[in-house]
């Protein structure tokens, strides 16, 4: 499947905030992703299906646009352009099927989620996203990323000791739905020699299993 990650923008809020909702149901407070994007210590990508569309959310725009100052102003008034706003014909968007985002505080890039669409899961692009990240996080001159994860959450701490993640601490009853425990996990430093011999072999044998038909960040 001809997957790419790009750099999440405005037009993907509704649609992340969908596999956030769908992946983390009973996270408290929900994640703001509108917040996010205007927050400038955050970096979000997105891993799109490139071979399927979707019809992006429809839009209303202001009727009033061209009328004379007067006529437009008086609609302003009574709210008129609110209620009668035309609704622009659907227009289509990338289909997303995965996310990751991430805060940089000084040297540390402190992943803040990672998901991937259930039916789209077990086909490389949680490996293709967390990948990304390394490479942006290394991009912004980051020297460590640190992340949390839920102790019981096998999948990804298997992802994230693959790609070179130990566990440095333990926060009990970190989660707070249900007070389970976060695992609290942090990379060696990514601009050494050592975590990029590694890094640089894990990036190949990504590519061998899944082929060039995922593409990483296209700017
Ligand atoms: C974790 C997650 C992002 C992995 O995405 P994915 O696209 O299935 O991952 P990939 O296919 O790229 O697999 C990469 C590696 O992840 C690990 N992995 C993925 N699914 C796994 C599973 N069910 N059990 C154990 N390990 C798993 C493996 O190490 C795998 O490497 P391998 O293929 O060499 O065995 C996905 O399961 C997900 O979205 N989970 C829900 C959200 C979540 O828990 N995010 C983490 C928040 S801290």
């Amino acid at each position: 499947m001809p997957c790419y990650v790009r750099l999440m923008g405005k037009e993907d809020i509704a649609q992340v905030t969908e596999i956030d909702r769908e992946t983390f149901p009973t996270q408290w407070p929900p994640a703001n992703y509108q917040r996010e994007l205007e927050n400038r210590l955050a970096h979000y990508i997105v891993a799109c299906d490139a071979g399927k569309m979707v019809e992006a959310p429809r839009v209303k725009v202001a009727s009033g646009r061209g009328l004379p100052g007067l006529v437009s102003r008086v609609r302003q008034l009574f709210n008129y352009e609110h209620s009668f706003g035309e609704e622009l014909p659907p227009s289509s968007q990338e289909y997303i099927i995965g996310f990751a985002g991430f805060w940089v505080m000084a040297d540390e890039a402190h992943l803040i989620n990672i998901a991937v669409r259930e039916s789209y899961r077990h086909q490389g692009i949680g490996g293709l996203l967390l990948i990304s990240v390394i490479d942006l996080a290394t991009e912004l001159n980051t020297s460590i990323i640190t992340l949390e994860v839920r102790a019981s959450n096998t999948a990804a701490r298997s992802l994230y000791g693959k790609y070179g993640f130990t566990q440095v601490g333990l926060r009990r009853g970190y989660y707070v739905s249900d007070r389970e425990d976060g695992v609290l996990m942090s990379s060696e430093n990514i601009t050494s020699a050592s975590f990029q011999a590694r890094f640089q072999q894990l990036k190949q044998a990504h590519t061998r299993k899944w082929g060039t038909a995922l593409h990483q960040i296209a700017r």
